[in-house]
C-alpha cells in the first residue's frame, strides 16, 4: 500500500485513482478544474471528501498537474499525491503506477465532487460480485440525433438502450492494467480501454448527482448545490 494512507480493517482494501490532472480548458478560468473554490473548498478537497464518506475502505491516489502536487499534499493530506501526464488516460496510469497491490481499483474524475457513496459501493459490490469491470450509468433523457458535418440530420438513435456513463468505474486491478496496456489514446474512459479488450463492462445505477463540472453552466449548478447537499 502506498506511503501516507490510512486503512480500516475489516474489508477488502480498494484504490481510488482521482486524475485531477487536466487544465479545465472548457470551464474557461485561469486554473486547472480540481483547484477551483466550491463554496470554501476546492474541487479536489471535495472529491477527495466523498470518496473517505463512501467508508469503502479506500487508499486514495490523486494525479494533479505536475507544479501542483506540492499544493494538493497539502489539501489532502489523506491521499498519496503524483504528478500526471497530458492525457487523462496517462494520468491514470500514473495514479495505478503509485497504487498499492489492491485488487480493486476504482478510477473516479475529480471533477464529479458531488457523487453519492452509494455509487462508490455499487460499483465496488459490483466488482466483488465478480464483474471486472463496472461503470455507473443513468438513462439518456433528451432525444439523439445523428448529423452530418453540415447540420443534417441522419436519424434519430434509439435511446432506449443507451447509458450516460459517469465514474467512478471500478475494475478488477489485473483487467484495468490490461486495458491501459493498450491505450491508442481514442478511448475517453477507462472502461472503453477495457472494451477493446474484449474485457465485459457492467453497467450499475449512476446518479445525477455524479454529473462532471464541464462548463461554466455546469460550476454554476455545482455552486448551487453545495449550498444543499451536506458535507
Ligand atoms: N484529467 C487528468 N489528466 C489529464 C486530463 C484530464 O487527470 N491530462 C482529469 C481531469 O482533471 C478531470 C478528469 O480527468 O478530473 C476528467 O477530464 P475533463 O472533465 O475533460 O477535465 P479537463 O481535461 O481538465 O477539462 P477540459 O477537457 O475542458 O480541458
Ligand atoms: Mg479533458
Amino acid at each position: 500500500m502506498a506511503q501516507g494512507t490510512k486503512p480500516i480493517f475489516g474489508g477488502p482494501l480498494t484504490s481510488v485513482i482521482i486524475p485531477a490532472a487536466g487544465s479545465g480548458t472548457r470551464l474557461g478560468l485561469d486554473q486547472p478544474k480540481a483547484f477551483v473554490d466550491l463554496g470554501g473548498s476546492t474541487i479536489l478537497e471535495r472529491c477527495v471528501d466523498g470518496v473517505l464518506d463512501a467508508d469503502i475502505n479506500a487508499e486514495v491516489v490523486v494525479v494533479v498537474p505536475a507544479d501542483l502536487v506540492e499544493h494538493a499534499a497539502a489539501l489532502v493530506p489523506s491521499a498519496v499525491v503524483v504528478p500526471g501526464g497530458a492525457h487523462r488516460s496517462e494520468s491514470v496510469r500514473a495514479g495505478i503506477a503509485v497504487s498499492g497491490n489492491t485488487d480493486i481499483v476504482l478510477v473516479h474524475d475529480a471533477a464529479r465532487p458531488f457523487t453519492p457513496p452509494r455509487v462508490f459501493r455499487a460499483v465496488v459490490d459490483a466488482v466483488l460480485a465478480g464483474h471486472r469491470a463496472v461503470v455507473p450509468g443513468l438513462p439518456v433523457a433528451d432525444t439523439l440525433k445523428r448529423v452530418d458535418a453540415s447540420g443534417r440530420v441522419l436519424d434519430t438513435v434509439d435511446r432506449e438502450p443507451l447509458r450516460a456513463i459517469q465514474t467512478p468505474q471500478g475494475f478488477t486491478r489485473d483487467a484495468l492494467i490490461a486495458a491501459h496496456a493498450d491505450d491508442s489514446g481514442l478511448a475517453t474512459d477507462d472502461a472503453g480501454l477495457a472494451e477493446r479488450i474484449g474485457i465485459d463492462v457492467h453497467v450499475v445505477a449512476g446518479d445525477p448527482l455524479a454529473f462532471k463540472i464541464t462548463t461554466p453552466w455546469d460550476l454554476r449548478i455545482a455552486r448551487d448545490l453545495v449550498q444543499e447537499v451536506a458535507r
